[in-house]
């Protein structure tokens, strides 16, 4: 038995290797941006790829590569059920709506008329977003008709960029005079002003569609909730002074006592019934239950976030520090031997 790793820095890849190393567990280091990756694999079981959707050349194949070899017969992380509605909130609008989760209240429209006439008659405000990003940076408030009507111009006329670099730069110098980014955090993020053009040239614009969900008022941190092969651990982000997003404000709170209890429910019905490998969910508060704002096969792992411990599937509370990475590889593995 072997496992095929897809190793990038930025990626779960060297934990997968480390784990893989301190277990004995054979794999080999692939290259899935070559020609040939179908051949590289011959004589492996599985392929583990912690794509990204700011890779500008994961976003051309990395589902596609998963998914045909998902068909083949090999097991495949993140595996179709995971994956296909990564970086995609209109997909997840959708997936958990046909389930039944507790979505936040959200909205889609394809031509402009439906939009504005939404527009027209809703109450404001609202959230409107891209189907893609990370860190909060496709995420606005709407205050009025006004400003929807603008956006739902744009959204069916020039469209946006996926990559909002600007936005980018500004949250980092804003971290930065917290003590809470380095500087060369902050010379990445005018790096990034130059990114842009390369993503952004891949990516195309995003258009021909408006998003938007409900506003919840009144959160002070969202919960994120992830679900890694049958188990939970969670932590709260404190939402951003003056703004409404918690995500890509970089202030982690683990008070575990503050996490409801419902939410770990939820996440663990949610991923239970759509048989995901990982998930992480974001979740807000509205009229004191907790709901979904969005969910991701992937997620960003800060050197704490694994000390704090972790629920299994009764509720049972695991104490101290765990490897989530070292999951993932171990659930691969079954999925190996299952097959066999
Ligand atoms: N409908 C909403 N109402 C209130 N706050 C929201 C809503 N949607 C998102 N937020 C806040 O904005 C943040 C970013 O939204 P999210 O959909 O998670 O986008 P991203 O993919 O950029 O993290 C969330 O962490 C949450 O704090
Ligand atoms: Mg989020």
């Amino acid at each position: 038995m072997k496992i095929a790793i897809h190793n990038s820095e930025v990626s779960f890849s060297p934990f997968w290797i480390e784990y893989c190393k301190e277990k004995g567990i054979s794999y080999k280091i692939v290259d899935c941006y070559q020609s040939d990756i179908i051949r590289q694999l011959e004589d492996c079981d599985a392929l583990m790829w912690h794509h990204h959707h700011m890779f500008s050349r994961d976003i051309l194949f990395a589902k596609q590569l998963l998914y045909a070899l998902e068909m083949s017969g090999k097991v495949v992380f993140p595996d179709f059920r995971s994956g296909w509605h990564f970086d995609d909130k209109v997909g997840q609008k959708y997936l958990l709506e046909s389930i039944n989760a507790p979505l936040v209240p959200s909205y889609v429209f394809y031509s402009k008329e439906d939009a504005l006439k939404w527009a027209a008659q809703t109450v404001f405000p609202k959230v409107f977003k891209l189907r893609g990003g990370s860190s909060g940076t496709n995420v606005r408030l709407v205050a009025d008709y006004g400003e929807a009507k603008q956006l739902i111009n744009q959204a069916f006329g020039r469209g946006f960029t996926n990559f909002n670099a600007r936005g980018m730069l500004k949250d980092r110098i804003a971290k930065f005079r917290k003590g809470k980014e380095t500087l060369v955090g902050v010379l990445k993020g005018i790096g990034l002003l130059l990114v842009k053009t390369r993503y952004s040239h891949i990516a195309g614009r995003e258009r021909g569609y408006a998003y938007f969900q409900d506003f919840i008022p009144d959160n002070t941190h969202d919960i994120r909730i992830t679900y890694v092969a049958d188990r939970i651990f969670a932590l709260r982000r404190r939402v951003r002074k003056g703004d409404f997003r918690a995500s890509g404000g970089g202030q982690q709170e683990y008070d575990l006592a503050k996490i409801p209890a419902e939410a770990i429910k939820i996440g663990f019905d949610v991923a239970e019934k759509l048989k995901l490998q990982t998930a992480a969910f974001d979740f807000i508060i509205a009229d004191s239950q907790p709901i979904i704002v969005e969910v991701s096969y992937g997620f960003g792992y800060d050197a704490q976030q694994f000390d704090f411990g972790y629920w299994d599937r009764e509720l049972n509370w695991y104490e101290g520090k765990f490897n989530p990475y070292g999951w993932m590889v171990d659930l691969v593995v079954d999925k190996i031997k299952e097959g066999k």
